[in-house]
């Protein structure tokens, strides 16, 4: 993703939508376990908060909506959870594809590849294949994505360029790097939702967060819906995003 921070520092109601919202989606366990209900069941209910919340964010103006989906560090959850978590996600895909696709929704996926099941990876490649040239909405899938190692996979390409003689490490900076990560040309997320109460990034987005407005919710996961993500957006608006600058009050 793009590492130029550059947007209007504009506050209050007159801010626009956030342009790229990114949901850290957490609390589905938690939500279960408060009713008694198998952690899956949270998982499943979640499934239906993600649709509330790709239809809401259309309509509440945003353009980018990645949401993280599975962390390259779950896999130390138990075998069973993490085949629960597998399933829906080709369910989800076999289930609401055609609909997204229908709605104008173009679906991305950031995140490493090797070591997924092959019936996996080839549903991914279906979605970002038959949306690509969707532009209402896009819909970036963190799915087994850890930030340290996307950094660590654009550094490494780097270094291979060099390597070969193809590039002068004088010549890599901030942008360069950017530019080797997963999805470059996506802009970096204004803000930045996380719920279930946690307060901590987890390995999510850490490079394009640099500027992110961060919103912290109490409410889990399967619970969040329009309404909740309305109030994180006037969050946003309330905030002052400087970039390193002065006050926009005192600023000239
Ligand atoms: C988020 O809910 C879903 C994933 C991480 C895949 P959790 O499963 O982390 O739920 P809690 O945090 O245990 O409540
Ligand atoms: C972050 O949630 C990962 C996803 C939402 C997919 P976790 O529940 O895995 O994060 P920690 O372990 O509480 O930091
Ligand atoms: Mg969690």
């Amino acid at each position: 993703m793009n590492s130029n921070a550059a947007a209007p520092a504009v506050t209050g109601p007159d801010r626009p939508a956030p342009l790229h919202v990114a949901i850290i989606m957490d609390g589905n366990g938690r939500w279960a376990a408060a009713r008694g209900l198998p952690r899956t069941e949270g998982h499943r209910r979640g499934v239906d908060a993600l649709r509330r919340v790709v239809r809401a964010a259309h309509e509440l103006g945003v353009l980018y909506l990645t949401i993280f989906s599975f962390s390259s560090e779950n896999w130390s959850r138990p075998a069973s959870e993490i085949g629960d978590l597998f399933g829906l996600l080709r369910r989800f895909i076999h289930n609401d594809l055609a609909i997204l696709h229908r709605d104008g929704v173009r679906v991305r996926v950031i995140g490493e590849r090797e070591g997924l099941e092959p019936d996996i990876c080839a549903l991914l490649n279906e979605a970002e294949e038959l949306t690509r040239s969707n532009a209402k909405l896009n819909l970036v899938v963190a799915f087994n994505y850890g930030s340290r190692q996307e950094i660590a996979g654009a550094a490494q390409r780097l270094a291979r360029e060099v390597a070969e003689g193809k590039r002068d490490p004088a010549s890599i900076d901030a942008d360069t790097l950017g530019q080797y990560l997963d999805a470059p040309d996506i802009p970096d997320p204004d803000l930045i939702i996380r719920t279930s109460g946690e307060q901590r990034l987890s390995n999510f987005l850490m490079w394009q967060a640099a500027y992110s407005e961060l919103v912290f919710v109490p409410i889990h996961w399967p619970d969040f819906d329009k309404a909740a993500l309305e109030s994180a957006i006037a969050e946003y608006a309330r905030r002052e995003r400087r970039f390193g600058g002065l006050a926009a009050k005192t600023g000239s």
